[in-house]
């Protein structure tokens, strides 16, 4: 790794999956093990990332699923922001075309997969199925003499999501993630919208550096002056360390998806940088009417 990525931070966990296969599920049961979060605030989501405590002590932090096609985007941008995917595969299911979707996504973007095998609640299930049918398409789990870490699970009654979690932060170790918190916070657009109380607000994953209260940032096409920075529990914050998914409020407009933030010195800066993509942008336009 990069010397310069002096402290070990949290990773970022996907969780993909084919449709009604319990992703949403497995999230939701996931944030309920989090028994300190669930003291102090209750189980609320309020943005749509957040961190849960391992039972081994690390913070993960979970992005709730963008869908397949938002992740896609995002790394053909260049958004790297998962460092762990997930994978949920029903065990009355079995492997379905959006599991293998999601096992090319992670494959395309070189990270390491991890799969729950859900529902072994239901009578139906048959968890054995799953194994080979993921051998059928290169994942080869644990149990069949492979590497790709397995877990059986029930999100509805809560099974295995201690270990799940573990196996999530001893994956995590073994990719050694890093990031320098003292360095100037840059970050990816998880998702921002306009809203109509607080204006335009950016969901962040702070990625590298920390982002402080009152920073000029710069994210796409947009800037502005932090106002506000909200945690997932909804609470205000001074700052924002690596790894942490974050509410940004005081943008002047609104950003998009997977734009990469980056913080400025000064207000003359962010408008220089605004302006400069603002005009490639529409150059760009002008050139392809042209043919
Ligand atoms: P989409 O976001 O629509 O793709 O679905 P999803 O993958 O998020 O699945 P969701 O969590 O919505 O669950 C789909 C259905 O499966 C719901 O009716 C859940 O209650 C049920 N379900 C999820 N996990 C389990 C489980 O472990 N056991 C059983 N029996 N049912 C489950
Ligand atoms: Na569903
Ligand atoms: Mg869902």
């Amino acid at each position: 790794y990069d010397d310069s990525e002096t402290e070990t931070r949290p990773p970022v966990v996907t969780i993909m999956g084919h449709v009604d296969h319990g992703k949403t599920s497995l999230l939701d049961a996931v944030r309920k093990t989090d028994v300190v979060r669930g003291e102090a605030g209750g189980i609320t989501q309020h943005i749509g990332a957040y961190q849960v405590r391992s039972p081994l002590g690390g913070l993960i932090t979970f992005i709730d699923t963008p869908g397949h096609a938002a992740f896609s985007s995002m790394r053909a941008r260049g958004a790297k922001v998962t460092d762990i995917v997930v994978l949920v595969v029903a065990a009355d299911d079995g492997v379905k075309p959006q599991t293998i979707e999601a096992i090319s996504h992670a494959k395309a973007a070189e990270v390491p997969l991890i799969v729950a095998i859900n529902k072994i609640d239901k009578p139906g299930a048959d968890p054995q199925r799953v194994r080979t049918e993921l051998l059928q398409h290169d994942i080869q789990v644990e149990s069949m003499g492979g590497e790709t870490l397995e877990f059986e699970v029930s999100a509805l009654k809560g099974t295995g999501l201690k270990e799940l979690l573990e196996g999530i932060q001893l994956q995590a170790e073994l990719l050694d993630l890093r990031a320098d918190p003292e360095a100037s916070a840059e970050g990816t657009v998880i998702e921002a919208k306009l809203d109509r109380g607080r204006g335009p607000v950016a969901t962040v994953l702070i990625q590298r550096g920390t982002l402080y209260n009152g920073e000029i940032v710069v994210a796409g096409a947009e800037w502005g002056r932090v106002r506000a920075l909200i945690s997932d529990d909804g609470e205000s914050q001074r700052d924002a360390p690596p790894s942490t998914p974050v509410e940004i409020l005081g943008f002047n407009g609104t950003p998009e998806a997977g734009d990469r933030l980056a913080v400025v010195e000064s207000e003359a800066r962010a408008r220089e940088i605004v302006d400069y993509r603002a005009r490639v942008k529409r150059e760009r336009l002008a050139a392809r009417a042209a043919g």
